[in-house]
């Protein structure tokens, strides 16, 4: 009997991050890993680095889409709430029995949002950029090297932006693991996250085959804009 009790309050595995976040997830830290180690051999590593960075912009194309229409968790509309959201969240970051979110946290989620925006920039600028060498990006002449200049000189600060901004998601996702003994790493890996309590609404799921063609015409018009 005692044994049953306990059973119903233990938390249930819920399904929270669907597979194409999940791909989406680890498929951008690897390609920005490799877009800045290839940048910064320079050389024939160039053309790797414009791959790279072209499949990162396919990837934020396809995040974009699927933060409106994928499944609940997924989608920006639960995970970026308004200032006053923010500001009660923020009041209880170093409280170790906060509430839990399923999505990102309020804070989480709009530093999710500076990243998407960041690594967009960074994508966008580098397609116009130039290496005053042998490396222009693929649409280097809609704009001419002045403009490209000025562009490229936004690509070059702008990796400042990146690395501050993936330290601190890291340092976050760490501090949630030791101080607050929330491990948010293994449901961005098997999707599915404790929790007490029935699912909330927003536990919904889309299907694969929407993800795929999402991917599909993300991919799809990267390739018409750079190939
Ligand atoms: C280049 C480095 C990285 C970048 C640019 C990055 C970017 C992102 C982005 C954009 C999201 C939002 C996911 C979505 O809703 O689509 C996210 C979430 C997440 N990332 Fe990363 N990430 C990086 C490295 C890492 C690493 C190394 C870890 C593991 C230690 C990690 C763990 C997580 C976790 C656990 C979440 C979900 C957080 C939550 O539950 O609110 N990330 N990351
Ligand atoms: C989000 C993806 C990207 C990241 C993280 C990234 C990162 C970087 C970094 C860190 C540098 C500077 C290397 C240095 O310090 O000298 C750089 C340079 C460069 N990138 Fe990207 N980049 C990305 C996307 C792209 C794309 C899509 C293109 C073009 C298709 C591109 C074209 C270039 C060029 C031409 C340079 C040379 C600029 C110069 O050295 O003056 N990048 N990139």
């Amino acid at each position: 009997m005692e044994t049953q009790n306990r059973r119903a309050e233990d938390p249930n595995l819920i399904p929270v991050w669907d597979l194409p976040t999940r791909l989406f997830h680890w498929l951008l830290v690897v390609l920005v890993a490799v877009a800045f180690a290839t940048a910064k051999a320079g050389g024939n590593a160039m053309i790797y680095h414009e791959w790279c960075g072209s499949a990162v912009l396919a990837l934020l194309l396809f995040r974009a889409a699927w933060g409106l229409i994928g499944s609940g968790p997924s989608r920006f509309a639960s995970f970026l709430v308004g200032p006053a959201a923010v500001g009660r969240y923020a009041m209880t970051l170093f409280h170790r029995d906060a509430g839990r979110h399923l999505s990102h946290n309020p804070l989480g989620g709009w530093s999710v949002a500076a990243m998407l925006l960041a690594l967009f920039l960074q994508a966008g600028t580098g397609l116009f950029a130039n290496d005053d060498i042998a490396t222009t990006g693929p649409l280097y002449a809609w704009v001419g090297k002045p403009l490209s200049d000025r562009l490229t000189m936004v690509h070059l600060i702008n990796q400042n932006a990146i690395v501050a901004l993936a330290a601190l998601h890291i340092a976050a996702v760490l501090f949630h693991l030791v101080y607050k003994r929330e491990n948010l790493i293994t449901p961005m890996i098997t999707g599915l996250k404790a929790w007490r309590g029935d699912a909330p609404a927003i536990a919904f799921r889309k299907p694969l085959w929407l993800a795929a063609l999402t991917a599909a015409v993300s991919a799809g018009a990267v390739y018409v804009l750079v190939g």
